[in-house]
């Protein structure tokens, strides 16, 4: 199969390649296509064998869900039921946006999307090209982000072609993804809402405007019973990962990079994205991505591009500076989590790894 990347004009609602997409979908075909948040692969969510055709391009594990992606509150009563008082304060103040709410199901989407669970998560995205998709299709899109499972997410349509060319018959190109990092999931669906995996809308965005209980609730037992998704490993480049929290110090750092050098006999390539100097100028560290100090935004925007552009250049291993887990550090950290080999908080647990390095006698 050959796959075709489109680009989307500046009136995407009148424009012929969406046109052509939604057409795509309505026959039950896949389209890739740009969200704030990173790409999403799609299909037409009422239909079964178009949503399993989802999760065989991405060889996703098929008891993870997809969220439903939707452009106005008819297609919302499609997939889910509704009003709920939680929801509707929650969509007027984020949507569309990164938001996407975890409700109970209706028939229609329990036919193809909920895979066996009484709840469905819905969204609707803040992004020109997508709500022009939806629309034109005029049914409600069922996609998840469109990596292979276990990938960094993409955030631009080149790494949508460099895990799906030959394998899906569409790709609509609306340049890179403003956020950067996948949608908020919050579950209304019991009495206790609970965010099953954060983003840029944060605890306290979701706090000032309904009552939910505070403090990094993604990490909790519940959150993981909860949410499907969160029981795979998920976002790992090829290179491992090694995060260092600010609290580690800078000779620490150095430190790293010398006995990682040091246990491969200098022919390890060692990538770094963060902000210490040393490591900037560090002669051992062979590719370098500088971001300003603590800027979660920042590293966000970067942080699966980078490690998609560190994997092109056969790097060994990735060090990255961690951000402070407030406010949308909160998200980068988790990712960062789930993709990293190790996480160093501070500098013994660092110094340990490193005499668990050196050679035994
Ligand atoms: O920003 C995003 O959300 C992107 C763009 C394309 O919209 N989509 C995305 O989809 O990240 P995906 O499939 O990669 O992640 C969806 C997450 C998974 O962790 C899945 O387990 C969870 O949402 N999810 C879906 N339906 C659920 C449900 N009914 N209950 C709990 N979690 C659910
Ligand atoms: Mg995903």
């Amino acid at each position: 199969m050959q796959t075709r990347v489109l680009t989307v004009g500046n009136a995407p609602e009148t424009d012929k390649n969406i046109i052509e997409a939604a057409n795509y979908l309505r026959a039950g075909k896949l389209v890739a296509f740009p969200t704030e948040t990173v790409y999403g692969l799609g299909a037409d969510a009422t239909n079964a064998t178009a949503v399993e055709a989802i999760f065989k391009a991405k060889r996703r594990p098929a008891d993870n869900p997809l969220i439903a992606h939707v452009a106005d509150t008819a297609q919302l009563l499609e997939i889910c039921h509704y009003p709920e008082p939680r929801a509707a304060a929650l969509i007027k103040a984020f949507w569309p946006g990164p938001l996407t709410l975890v409700l109970p199901a209706t028939d229609l989407a329990k036919k193809a999307l909920t895979r066996g669970l009484d709840t469905v998560a819905v969204r609707m995205p803040a992004h020109p090209i997508a709500l022009a998709l939806i629309r034109q299709t005029g049914r409600p899109i069922a996609a998840p982000s469109a990596n292979l499972s276990g990938k960094p997410s993409p955030t631009s349509a080149q790494h949508v072609l460099e895990d799906f060319a030959g394998y899906i018959p569409l790709i609509l190109d609306g340049g890179l993804c403003e956020v950067g990092i996948e949608s908020t999931v919050l579950d209304l669906s019991q009495e206790t809402p609970l965010i099953l995996r954060p983003g840029q809308i944060t605890e306290a965005d979701i706090a000032a405007v309904i009552d939910i209980p505070t403090q990094q609730q993604s990490n909790s037992e519940e959150a993981k019973k909860r949410s499907p998704g969160t029981r795979y490993r998920h976002y790992s480049p090829r290179a491992a990962v090694f995060v260092i929290g600010p609290q580690v110090s800078h000779q620490s750092a150095s430190d790293l990079v010398a006995g990682l050098v040091a246990s491969r006999s200098n022919s390890i390539r060692i990538g770094y994205i963060g902000w210490r100097e040393a490591l900037l100028t560090h002669p051992q560290i062979f590719l370098k991505k500088e971001l300003s100090r603590n800027a979660a935004d920042d590293l966000a925007y970067h942080l699966y591009r980078d490690l998609r552009a560190f994997d092109a250049q056969s790097v060994d291993v990735i060090i990255i500076d961690g951000v402070a887990a407030a406010g949308v550090g909160v998200s980068v950290m988790d990712r960062l989590r789930r993709a990293a080999t190790y996480v160093f908080e501070d500098d013994s647990a660092l110094q340990l790894f490193l005499i668990s390095l050196q050679p035994r006698r």
